[in-house]
């Protein structure tokens, strides 16, 4: 039930049967470049309805249909816009997913109700040969129990779906870390409702000017987010998490103090620092997501992060906020909503 893979090189056997699997209706989590999915046939209502159950997900939250060709999404939106071409050619096979108009070959219960379909085309080799072994089309949420970060390691996903799913592909960690980039390119205007690792300036290099779903780093609008998904809390933390914004030097001081208020009332406390700062925080745990220099080691380590918080049942939590340019709104994005908006400007 547990598959081990060294590197990209899965047997053929272990693939055929985790196609085989998804082929008869079962559920198989598999690596990505972005994070673990939890795979499902996308045609078959059945599976995604038992994708929503393994996940206590709600079922109006759409799931992504992963290909593994080009063309194959001529098979299952229409029509297939020129933004949608011109952002495929650029980043398929890649972390990002677009949003158009679905054709009747994706059952309602894969797309949350939604006339519209979510398509993306990972570049991992064992995501794709096992898209193939499944028939070309595989509906795959994160791997995470509902409220759970993303998983980036199989352990994880071992965590979260033990004897809910019927077969786990253990790639190793993931390489990026945090969920794709989600445009809709279903409509006149290009719009991001989920910043990822292919960024804003990215596709503006592609299509012109792109918008972003405002809801995506203001936390004050009443608007609802246009990803379902987006309006959830994502991942509650089981402590609770701040945000501490100011100068470096002002930043290490507040948190301390506020740590030091905290440890007063007898609870755990834990701080996301930079190797920058690592040293200088007194919190109980402290743990460095990488450089401040270095986006992508941040990327990389944060769900790893607040699952380790998690584990060790930190009651209170601070993080150091981060530039919400270039792959910055990515990580912001993901830091807002663990942390409900909680924001301190110091
Ligand atoms: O990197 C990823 O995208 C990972 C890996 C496994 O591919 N998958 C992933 O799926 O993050 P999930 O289900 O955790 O997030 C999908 C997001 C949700 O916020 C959902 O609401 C949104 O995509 N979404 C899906 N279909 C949509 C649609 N038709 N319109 C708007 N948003 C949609
Ligand atoms: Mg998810």
């Amino acid at each position: 039930i547990y598959a081990v893979i060294k590197g990209d090189n899965a047997d053929e056997e272990q693939i055929r049967r985790a196609g085989d699997i998804l082929k008869a209706g079962g559920l198989v989590a598999f690596p990505t470049e972005t994070v673990y999915g939890l795979g499902g046939d996308a045609l078959n209502p059945d599976s995604s309805k038992k994708i929503y159950a393994a996940k206590g997900r709600p079922s109006d939250n759409p799931l992504i249909v992963h290909i593994c060709r080009w063309e194959d999404i001529y098979r299952i939106a229409e029509p297939v816009t020129e933004e949608a071409e011109r952002l495929a050619e650029a980043f398929w096979p890649g972390p990002l997913t677009m949003i158009l108009q679905k054709k009747d070959t994706v059952p309602k219960e894969t797309t949350g109700g939604l006339d519209t379909v979510a398509i993306r085309f990972p570049s991992h080799p064992v995501a794709r040969r096992l898209i193939e072994a499944a028939g070309g089309f595989v509906a795959a949420p994160s791997a995470n129990a509902s409220g759970r970060p993303s998983p980036t390691m199989a352990e994880y996903v071992a965590e979260d779906m033990n004897g809910r799913i019927d077969m786990i592909l253990d790639g190793g960690a993931v390489g990026i870390g945090l969920e794709s980039t989600i445009v809709d390119v279903s409509g006149p205007e290009p719009i991001i409702l989920r910043p990822g690792y292919v960024t804003q300036e990215m596709l503006e290099k592609v299509l012109g000017e792109v918008e972003l779903d405002q809801t995506i780093l203001d936390g004050t609008t009443a608007l609802r987010p246009k990803a379902p998904g987006m309006k959830y809390r994502h991942y509650a933390p089981k402590g609770e998490l701040s945000i501490v914004e100011g100068s470096a030097e002002a930043v290490v001081e507040h948190i301390n103090s506020l740590c030091a208020c905290a440890a007063a009332e007898g609870k755990k406390t834990g701080v996301i620092a930079t190797d920058e700062t690592f040293a200088r925080y007194t919190a109980d745990s402290v743990k460095s997501v990488g450089s401040r220099e270095d986006e992508e080691a941040i990327a990389h380590s944060l769900y790893r992060i607040l699952r380790e918080f998690d584990d060790e049942e930190v009651e209170v939590m601070y993080t150091e906020s981060f530039s919400s340019y270039g792959m910055g709104q990515a990580i912001m994005n993901r830091l807002l909503k663990a942390a409900g908006h909680r924001i301190i400007t110091v």
